[in-house]
């Protein structure tokens, strides 16, 4: 099996019937697999004159541009796969329409736009094998190693792709994007609730995320506990970030965005994320919007909770004495916490205010006051 061409990402969201499509692999990416894909083939074959088979309706574009590749006779075909009722009614029979010559004893090379499940090419395979063919090739422009079921040997890939519904290039979307002359991939609608919980150290954000993440169904993510997860068990990054911590200094950015990376790749399916100390720089909120976007996401709303900074303190002061963190233990390391919020963290609230993303609520009060200040919020979105 040879893989031929990868692809990156290009352009503007389209709409077909109710769905949205976003593009995804350039003409240009295609003609790149489709030559290569071509001038294999004909390596291969050597002298022999292959019989090119198209599986319409989706290959009519693959076959066209692939044939004017191909740069030694060759025979051009196109069959269809009807189905029809078999004896009983839930049956179904797939049967070849359209080939109306004899391919016994020739080298035949099915030209496939997608193979997906396998299913048709399984169908492909069975009807060829009573044909007398002297050689069968699998070739397919697109193929979804995580969908294929069949153990079918394809001989040819243009591009392996993810399992996602595509259109364009010949594949529709119920009759629509045959005629587009790139891909596109289908955007995923679902909206996740991300909220950012926003404040400085002692503004309740640990405790609200615990509420809020079981009033809303939401995965709580918290840097702070990730890292101090990673420093009591002594890893590589928990004693990176204990050097930093230990100062009352953040974290640097790139240890941090990789491990919530992490963190929401292991929770695909969630209904939406609670971030808890992250981001606390214009720079992190920046990395953020990049990868929520990368992975069809974004931040709902970024919720401050406000306080004074001798209420915190005081807080903090006595949280300190339970929980044996060392930085909630010392008035002047909270002061240098504060500070460094003040300095890298505030500016977030114009970054966010700007996204029209900004609120903030009342965090002095009882918890469960607190949270009914967040949920309206919520509520609201
Ligand atoms: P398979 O039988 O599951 O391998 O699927 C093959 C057929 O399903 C293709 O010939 C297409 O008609 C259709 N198909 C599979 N995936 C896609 C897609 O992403 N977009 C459009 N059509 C697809
Ligand atoms: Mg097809």
């Amino acid at each position: 099996m040879v893989i031929f061409a990868t692809y990156k990402k290009i352009g503007k969201v389209i709409k077909l019937h109710d769905k949205y499509f976003k593009p995804f692999i350039s003409a240009q990416e295609i003609d790149v697999a489709i030559t290569k894909m071509a001038s294999k083939i004909s390596e291969e074959l050597g002298d022999e004159i292959p019989v090119f088979i198209g599986v319409l309706n989706g290959s009519f574009m693959v076959v066209s541009d692939f044939v004017k590749k191909y740069d030694k006779p060759c025979e051009v075909t196109f069959v269809k796969l009807a189905s029809y009722e078999g004896v009983s009614s839930t049956e179904e029979i797939q049967r070849l329409v359209g080939l109306n010559q004899d391919v016994s004893g020739r080298t035949v090379v099915i030209l496939e736009d997608i193979i997906d499940t396998g299913n048709t090419l399984e169908e492909i395979y069975d009807i060829f094998s009573e044909k007398g063919v002297k050689d069968l090739k699998i070739a397919t422009l697109f193929y979804k190693p995580e969908a294929y079921n069949k153990d079918l040997k394809i001989h040819y890939i243009g591009i392996e792709i993810p399992d996602k519904f595509i259109v364009g290039y010949g594949l529709d979307y119920d009759g629509l994007g045959r005629n587009l002359p790139e891909i596109y991939q289908i955007k995923n609608t679902q909206r996740m609730t991300n909220i950012v919980l926003f404040g400085k150290p002692g503004a309740g954000k640990g405790t609200q995320a615990e509420f809020l993440k079981t009033k809303y169904n939401l995965i709580h993510i918290s840097t702070g506990d990730v890292f101090r997860f990673n420093m009591k068990n002594d890893t590589e990054l928990g004693k990176l970030a204990k050097s930093y911590i230990e100062k009352g200094q953040l974290v640097p950015d790139e240890v941090t965005i990789n491990m919530l990376q992490a963190e929401v790749e292991k929770n695909r399916d969630a209904n939406g994320f609670i971030f808890d100390g992250f981001p606390r720089t214009t720079a992190q909120a920046k990395a953020l919007d990049v990868f929520l976007e990368d992975k069809e996401m974004d931040i709902a709303a970024t919720i401050a909770l406000e306080a004074n900074d001798d209420t915190l303190i005081e807080r903090l002061l006595e949280r300190g004495k339970t929980s044996g963190r060392a930085d909630d233990q010392d008035a002047a390391k909270i002061r240098i916490r504060f500070d460094e919020y003040n300095e890298k963290t505030s500016p977030l609230i114009d970054f966010y205010t700007a996204q029209n993303k900004f609120h903030s609520v009342n965090g002095i009060g009882t918890i469960d006051d607190i949270t009914s200040r967040l949920s309206a919020v919520i509520d609201a979105l």
